[in-house]
């Protein structure tokens, strides 16, 4: 199979190709614009692999696109390429509504033509796969749990701009009969996620001593999934999906933010001994997210029945590997810090 996968430079993407090269014998062409987000240090393993190649271009470029399809001759497509930060897009939605909408849409357009043109047995087994995220869903009260049913109901606009580009590609699977895939999942962590994220963001702080901005009380609920168990379900959604059907993806991780901090310092302390006893001290209360949604919970029955799709990491081994990962990579993360504009939004300048 060949894929071109987008956004494969980013935290989830990177993730993918790593896993897929070294599991599968799947070729891959990773588009990516490399935004600040994007880390092709990641790729390092898979640099040398004659099944990789790295092609440097902005979804939003239908051109460069077309061009890009007629080289390649792709079976399938998947489709990660996003603006990911919900903080920043409340700071400056317009790079969300281009590279989630415009960019999807162009995307979709892109592959549309050229599976027009295919023979009819690779039109019929061509998969374009539309990645997205389980906030499209809005906000849960304390019970309950997102299936692929629940109405959307975004709330930021980055949650807009991803619940706008999964009718995008929805629609295009009604009306143009591109044979679309869909799946939303829950909060990911592990290795390579840009430290602007959550956990990323208190690990690197709590390494260096500097306090942990937690939004206001932290009761806020996140469902969390080790990016490793993602990519393996991302693959079996790809080859054994149902074209037109979406599937919710989640860990059963459901954790309040708090705790997710409090877990962090208690296994930083324990690998690294804070000389003023806990790094708990660090916490610090800071003022809400506008509009923070206050817990998400992924219903994943859907993949497990149908796909057959079990995580593999439990939240406690996954974050204890994380941590440890950060520890033993500030050759990764050191420079990202001292980048002048990660460095004003982490007040490490
Ligand atoms: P990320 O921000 O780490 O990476 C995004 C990648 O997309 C970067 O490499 C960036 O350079 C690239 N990109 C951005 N704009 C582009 C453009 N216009 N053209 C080409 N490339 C462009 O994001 P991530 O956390 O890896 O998320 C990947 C996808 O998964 C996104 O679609 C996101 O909505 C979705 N998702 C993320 C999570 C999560 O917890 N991180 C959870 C569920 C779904
Ligand atoms: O649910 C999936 C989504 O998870 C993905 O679609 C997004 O791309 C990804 O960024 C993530 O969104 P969140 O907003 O949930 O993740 P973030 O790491 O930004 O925040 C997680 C929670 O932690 C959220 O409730 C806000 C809170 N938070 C975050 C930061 C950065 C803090 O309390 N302090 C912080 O400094």
């Amino acid at each position: 199979m060949k894929l071109i996968v987008t956004g494969g430079a980013g935290f989830i993407g990177s993730c993918v190709i790593r896993t897929l090269i070294r599991t599968t014998d799947v070729s891959i062409c990773n588009v990516d614009k490399l935004t600040y987000a994007a880390s092709p240090e990641a790729l390092a393993e898979v640099s040398g692999s004659p099944r990789y190649r790295f092609e440097r271009l902005d979804i939003c470029d239908g051109p460069g696109l077309a061009a890009l399809f007629e080289r390649e001759q792709p079976d399938a497509v998947m489709h990660l390429a996003a603006e990911s930060h919900v903080d920043r897009s409340i700071d400056d939605p317009a790079a969300f509504i281009m590279t989630n909408l415009v960019g999807t849409y162009t995307l979709l357009a892109a592959s549309t033509a050229y599976w027009r043109g295919l023979p009819e047995a690779r039109r019929a087994s061509f998969r374009y796969h539309h990645v997205s995220t389980d906030e499209v869903y809005g906000s849960l009260g304390d019970v309950g749990a997102f299936t692929e049913t629940t109405p959307y109901a975004p709330n930021s606009p980055y949650s807009a701009s991803k619940a706008g580009s999964d009718h995008l590609a929805r629609a295009w699977f009604h009306t143009y009969g591109l044979p679309v895939l869909v799946s939303n999942c829950s909060n990911n962590y592990g290795p390579f996620q840009f430290p602007e994220k959550l956990i990323p963001l208190m690990i690197l702080n709590g390494i260096a001593g500097r306090p942990l901005p937690v939004y206001g009380r932290g009761m806020n609920v996140r469902d969390w999934l080790h990016v490793e168990d993602h990519a393996r379900a991302l693959w079996q959604v790809l080859t054994r999906g149902q074209p037109g059907e979406s599937y919710n993806i989640g860990g059963n991780a459901e954790r309040r933010n708090i705790d997710v901090v409090h877990a962090i310092c208690d296994l930083l302390d324990e690998l690294v001994p804070d000389p003023q006893g806990s790094r708990r001290r660090l916490i610090t209360h800071v003022s809400d997210r506008p509009g923070h949604d206050l817990r998400y919970a992924i219903d994943a029955s859907r993949i497990r029945r149908d796909l057959g799709w079990v995580p593999q990491e439990t939240f406690e081994t996954g974050l204890r590997a994380t941590v440890e990962w950060y520890l033993a990579n500030e050759a990764w993360w050191r420079p990202i810090l001292e980048r002048r504009y990660a460095g004003q939004r982490l007040g490490l300048a």
